[in-house]
């Protein structure tokens, strides 16, 4: 039988300044989603890239004396080489520059000329550069006399120019329907409300989608003096990637049309373009819906969110040299919960680090082997249990396993491994009650505890391999098997042949 197949994307990040901590948040998640599905047997596909028109960009190149194709060359190479270094694997790296996303583009838009749902019209209002967003008047923060984007605080200008339109109004009535039928459609639920109040009440405006001002974005074929502004632009990566409209579809076809799960994973500040402009766009030119739109808030720092002009954008390239990817990658996946806005602390990656990883999981291995090898020179087998504190133990396994397993596969990743780190709390506790170091004279119990104590971290570290794999796949070497799998969790015998090498600290206490 052929897997269920899984799609997850980053947003494609601007090229106009290098990423920060922020970016590497959404990047994480998406990966460990994309792990844990790779863990329940999935086909999966990750795709991040950049999105590489419009003004800002043109405007950055230009002050920078280059031809704005080798400024976003160089960035997408900045960005490849983050990723690379926060040990980040992909399926695609998606560009909007690249000439069969945007001959894709051209062809979709003729289409939707030809079928009416794109008109010529005149925006008069407001617009972020910034942002490469028009905000509504009534939307704007107003002070001094001037007007100021409602989530990012930059300032806006007042434009008057000839655009082309996508008609979203059109499909207002749609979309509420759309979210009656699909209630997961976005995540987490209390976005919908937020999305409606602001946007859908008040009557859904048309969607401004290309300008005239400048010209470095996708050519509009119909209209020489335009180009196609952002958005329109950007959120088709997601299926251009895949081939759409272009030579190969095979991918489009297998991971989009008919694929099982397709997940966005974006910042809450462009939720409303994932969660209401894109499914309009795809129902407008007749195509499926992905499953979900994953929202989770910002990282921000003790003095607000982070911002150039406040001086408080952290480096995540320092932070790398600093700690290591994977217990970065550790910190934002286990202590930022998707629903909140989360402080990054360099004293909570530390204390984080120290407990999670280093005591409660760490140390339970080096202490577990070590008692086996200084105990036995043959393998410690499972024996059915019958004392009622190793039933618990062997069902707390099973439980928390299945604990993970469903919080993630509602997105709460955070919560899935605390699941973990309240095993390891058990599996230490069940150390404590047992006292394994009291009963060498007593073969037989040492070696069913020590058994014991072997699953409880067989399935600790398949369950932590989907945001650290490389501490996980050295865990396995000391563990000597095969694989991590969620199956094997619940085979306790699977050590009952197992010999172990030398040991390693996988996690110096870090000071
Ligand atoms: N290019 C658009 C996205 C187009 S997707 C079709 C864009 N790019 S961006 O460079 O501004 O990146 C925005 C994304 O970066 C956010 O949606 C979020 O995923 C991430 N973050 C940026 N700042 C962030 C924080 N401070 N905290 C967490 N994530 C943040 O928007």
């Amino acid at each position: 039988m052929s897997k269920k197949t899984f799609y997850i994307t980053t947003p494609i990040y601007y090229p106009s300044g290098s990423l920060h901590i922020g970016h590497v948040y959404t990047t994480t998640l998406a990966r460990t989603l994309a792990n844990f599905k790779i863990l329940c047997g999935y086909d999966v596909k990750m795709l991040t890239g950049s999105d590489e028109h419009g003004q800002k960009i043109e405007e950055k190149a230009n002050q920078a004396g280059l031809n704005p194709q080798i400024y976003v060359n160089e960035r997408a190479e900045e960005f490849k080489d983050l990723w690379k270094k926060l040990e980040i694997q992909y399926d695609y790296f998606s560009r909007t520059s690249n000439k069969a996303h945007m001959e894709s583009v051209s062809k979709q838009f003729a289409e939707l000329f030809k079928k009416g749902d794109i008109v010529k019209g005149t925006y008069n209002g407001l617009y972020s550069i910034q942002d490469e967003e028009f905000v509504a008047t009534a939307q704007a923060l107003k002070k001094d006399g001037k007007y100021y984007h409602p989530l990012s605080g930059h300032e806006l200008e007042s434009v008057e120019e000839e655009s082309y339109f996508f008609r979203m109004s059109k499909y207002s009535e749609w979309w509420k329907k759309y979210l009656k039928e699909n209630p997961n459609f976005i995540i987490p639920h209390k976005i919908v409300n937020e999305l409606k109040n602001n946007f859908i009440s008040k009557g859904l405006e048309d969607l401004s989608i290309t300008r005239s001002t400048f010209s470095w974005g996708i050519p509009v074929k119909e209209d020489k003096n335009h180009v196609m502004y952002v958005w329109l632009d950007a959120l088709n990566n997601y299926i251009t990637a895949l081939g759409y409209k272009t030579n190969d579809q095979s991918d489009f076809i297998k991971y989009w049309s008919n694929g099982d799960e397709i997940v966005h994973i974006v910042g809450k500040e462009i939720t409303r373009f994932h969660g209401i402009y894109w499914p309009i766009i795809l129902e407008s030119i007749g195509l499926r819906k992905p499953t979900t739109i994953l929202s989770h808030g910002w990282i921000i720092t003790s003095q607000g969110k982070m911002s150039k002009s406040k001086g408080n954008v952290i480096n995540p390239l320092k932070i790398i040299d600093k700690y290591g990817a994977e217990i970065i990658k550790y910190y934002f996946a286990s202590k930022m919960p998707i629903n909140n806005d989360n402080v990054f602390s360099e004293d909570i990656l530390k204390t984080t680090y120290n407990s999670d990883l280093s005591n409660n999981y760490g140390n339970l291995l080096s202490r577990t082997i070590a008692m086996i090898k200084q105990n036995f020179d043959k393998p410690v087998k499972h024996i059915k249990p019958i004392d009622k504190t190793d039933v618990e133990l062997l069902n707390e396994i099973i439980e928390h396993k299945n604990t993970f397993i469903n919080e993630l596969n509602n997105y709460q990743i955070s919560s899935g491994l605390e699941s973990v780190m309240q095993l390891g709390k058990k599996l230490n506790g069940y150390i404590d009650i047992t006292k394994p170091w009291t009963l060498k004279e007593n073969k037989e119990r040492l070696s069913q505890i020590l058994n014991n104590l072997l699953n409880g971290i067989y399935a600790m570290t398949t369950m932590l391999s989907i945001v650290i794999p490389k501490k996980a796949n050295q865990a396995l070497k000391i563990l000597n098997q095969k694989d991590l799998s969620l199956e094997k969790i619940e085979d306790f015998s699977k050590f009952d042949e197992t010999i172990f090498g030398e040991s390693e600290i996988l996690f110096e206490r870090m000071k």
